[in-house]
């Protein structure tokens, strides 16, 4: 979106214009804005809450953002690097997320989205039959654990500061397909990496056959081309998407250069639901 300064008091009509490009498009760019922290974390209250982010350590003086960080010289995993929905395993997991490019390499570093609305809709009948009714299992065990990705061995080699603890161990159920709160759309929540298993229609494990197959199954769907958006990143420039409808991953590609972004979570917003919890 152009035509708009984000580090101006935004009014009512600009924010509620901005709220329904994000529900519409799903990911919104804001180039060429000039944003201090402080800018960051007020535009992203027009949205909602700030979120719980459980393993990242702030940066100084704001703890609502993390920077995301890589350096030109780091040889540790790539950070995000998988298809996620951000804090997938959360009770209330939060609605979206603002990410603001700040050192941005000259060559890779793209975020990928995938439209998880556009996903279910084209969903072949027969694998949608499978996850109807089906709860996902959620879990930051794979990322954040101990042992995890991100996890005591990683973290003296990383740049970025990630807290793993014990607590990732814990699971959350949230259905497969869950109705957007605010738009209505049904569509398809999380991904296989936070989603570990599945729980039956009658609230039963899975066979472990079919739960190995269905995960499958559904990440190859969930994840294919024509769902997907290539994000090219510029400094200065402010993304916003919508955790509850799109998934998305970082890719590599810039070896050798700095990158770096601030990232702030728009965090679960009962304002928006009035009805209750999403079902
Ligand atoms: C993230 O998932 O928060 C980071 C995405 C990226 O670095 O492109």
């Amino acid at each position: 979106m152009r035509g708009v300064d984000l580090s101006a008091e935004l009014t009512d009509e600009v924010v509620a214009e901005i709220r329904a490009a994000w529900l519409d498009h799903k990911v919104l760019a804001f180039p060429d804005q000039d944003l201090s922290d402080d800018d960051l974390e007020r535009f992203t209250l027009h949205f909602g809450p700030f979120g719980v982010d459980p393993y990242f350590a702030a940066i100084d003086g704001h703890p609502n953002i993390a920077a995301i960080l890589r350096t030109a010289d780091e040889k540790s995993s790539l950070f995000a690097e998988n298809w996620h929905a951000d804090w997938s395993f959360q009770e209330f997991p939060p609605d979206g997320t603002c990410l603001y490019g700040k050192v941005i390499p000259p060559v890779g570093g793209d975020t990928l989205f995938s439209n998880q609305q556009a996903a279910l809709e084209a969903m072949p009948a027969e694998l949608r039959q499978r996850i109807e009714g089906v709860q996902a299992i959620h879990s930051a065990r794979g990322g954040y654990a101990p042992d995890g990705t991100y996890g005591d061995d990683d973290v003296d080699a990383r740049s970025m500061n990630i807290k793993p603890n014990d607590d990732a161990y814990a699971t959350q159920l949230h259905p497969v397909i869950r109705t957007h709160p605010e738009t209505g759309a049904e569509t398809l929540y999380s991904v296989l990496g936070y989603i570990i298993g599945f729980e039956g229609v009658d609230g039963e494990a899975m066979n472990a056959d079919e739960e190995r197959e269905l995960l499958g199954e559904l990440y190859g769907w969930q994840t294919r081309d024509e769902f997907q958006y290539r994000h090219q990143w510029e400094a200065n420039m402010l993304v916003m998407w919508d955790n509850r409808c799109v998934l998305h991953r970082a890719t590599g590609g810039y070896d050798g250069h700095d990158r770096l972004l601030h990232r702030t979570t728009i965090g679960y917003n009962p304002a928006v639901r009035p009805a209750g919890k999403d079902a």
